[in-house]
């Protein structure tokens, strides 16, 4: 009989990221459907989310891009609770660069969440030695996700024109990047 054991990031004692999997579909479609309408206020893809159809397969796609190490989608849990997700939305593996994404329930922000899972994250990636240059995209309108970047030692490598497509415009991007070699 085989096994499967699940991929688990600790982060403390109330805080801990799971490899996305099948079995969360219910829980995380509740949190996207709960979400939706301040999420679109920074994120493209929460309008396409319809049925728990849609995001059982998109579970099941970004399972497969895990597997493969073209990214990671994880959940973040606290206290057994699902609080958000945290990805590298791709990877390039020779490159050895991942382009990290994150959105957290609205109730579960203000909190540091965000910055100690990711801190954890970078860890792991790092000390395995599978990602060594970590990068934020956000637009530069959205407060919260530069303050992300910067209270977890990313620097500022530029401004990217119109890089971002978000309700109807075309948005400027900030990219931020923080090397981790061990
Ligand atoms: C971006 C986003 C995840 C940031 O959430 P957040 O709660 O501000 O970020 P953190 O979890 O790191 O928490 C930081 C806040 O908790 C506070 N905090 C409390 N304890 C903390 C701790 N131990 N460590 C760090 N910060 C702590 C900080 O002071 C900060 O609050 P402040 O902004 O009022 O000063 C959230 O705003 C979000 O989901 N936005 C919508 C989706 C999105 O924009 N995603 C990014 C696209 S690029």
């Amino acid at each position: 009989m085989t096994t499967t054991t699940e991929e688990i990031i600790p982060v403390n004692a109330h805080l801990e990221l799971r490899a996305t999997d099948e079995r969360y579909t219910t829980e995380l479609h509740n949190l996207v459907v709960k979400n939706r309408a301040y999420l679109q206020d920074y994120l493209n893809w929460p309008q396409f989310v319809g049925s728990e159809e849609d995001t059982r397969q998109n579970i099941l796609s970004n399972q497969m891009l895990h597997q493969r190490g073209y990214a990671k989608m994880f959940l973040i849990f606290r206290d057994n609770v699902l609080a958000g997700v945290l990805s590298f939305n791709s990877i390039e593996p020779l490159n050895k660069t991942g382009y990290i994404g994150y959105w957290l329930d609205e109730a579960h922000q203000g909190q540091g969440i965000i910055s100690l899972a990711l801190e954890a994250f970078i860890g792991y990636y790092a000390g395995r030695g599978e990602i060594r240059r970590f990068v934020i995209k956000c637009r530069v309108d959205n407060a919260a996700s530069n303050q992300v970047a910067l209270r977890n030692g990313f620097l500022l490598e530029g401004c990217l024109k119109e890089a971002e497509f978000l309700n109807g415009r075309y948005d400027d991007q900030n990219i931020y990047a923080r090397i981790c070699t061990s």
